[in-house]
């Protein structure tokens, strides 16, 4: 099992961490202040530890980066490029931009010809990025439980070994995979963020995920 580094001290963080630790894996979530994971890292055993974001990426084999979007290139900054090469990086985050959402729609900083994963893999070129879990709520991140079945974790990366290490977590968390290509496809993949967050903004309702059926 690799050792996994979770970038984040937030919700998506915290998920994915217990959801790793839970399938096994030696977890180190990563953040500017480790002292406000003390509380967590007591109860999620001894498999865990928290360290600064650079000793997360130190650490880790395989990377999440689940961190705010507008943060998320000085995040990698904060851990390095060597301690990153070469390394799977699993991208959690999305370009929200910082204002309110228009009718429950979400704004972002970024276009549809440049995604934020684009800009992540220009910037450290020598990772290997696979953009995955920006789609679905972090509530159903881990073995989702859906009335239709499993639903679809859309992904795609430059890198078909980094992409094969994910595609083999997905299955492990519960879900079903579509594998949109390269790095380009992020553009569409982000906005997907959007759509899912619609129904929540609009009508409260946060517990569904989205699926690929065919005919
Ligand atoms: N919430 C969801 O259900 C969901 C679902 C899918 C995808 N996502 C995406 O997943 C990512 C994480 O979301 P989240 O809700 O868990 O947390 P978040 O509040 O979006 O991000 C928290 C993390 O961002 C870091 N951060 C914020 N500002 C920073 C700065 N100026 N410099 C360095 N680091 C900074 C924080 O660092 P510190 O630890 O140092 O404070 C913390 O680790 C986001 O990109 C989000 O769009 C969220």
């Amino acid at each position: 099992m690799k050792k996994i580094a979770v970038l984040g001290s937030g919700v998506v963080g915290q998920v994915l961490a217990d959801g790793f630790l839970a399938h096994g894996y030696e977890v180190m979530r990563g953040t500017r202040e480790p002292a406000r994971l003390a509380e967590w890292k007591g109860k999620a055993g001894a498999k865990a530890a928290v360290g600064s974001f650079a000793e997360a990426a130190r650490f880790g084999e395989t990377i999440v980066l689940a961190v705010k979007g507008t943060a998320a290139e000085s995040v990698l900054d904060l851990c390095g490029a060597a301690s990153l090469a070469g390394k799977t990086v699993i991208d959690t985050t999305n370009p929200i931009a910082e204002k309110p959402p228009v009718h429950g729609v979400l704004s972002f900083f970024t276009t549809l010809e440049e995604s934020l994963m684009e800009r992540l893999q220009k910037r450290v070129p020598a990772a290997r990025f696979v953009k995955a879990f920006s789609c679905a709520g972090n509530a159903l991140m881990v073995n989702p439980k859906m009335k239709g079945g499993p639903p679809t974790m859309f992904i795609c990366g430059n890198h078909d070994d980094a992409k094969a290490e994910v595609k083999a977590i997905l299955v492990q968390f519960g879900w079903e995979i579509e594998d949109l290509g390269a790095v380009e496809a992020a553009r569409a993949i982000e906005p997907l963020c959007i759509l899912w967050c619609i129904p929540g903004f609009l009508s409260k309702r946060w517990t569904h995920a989205l699926k690929m059926i065919e005919a």
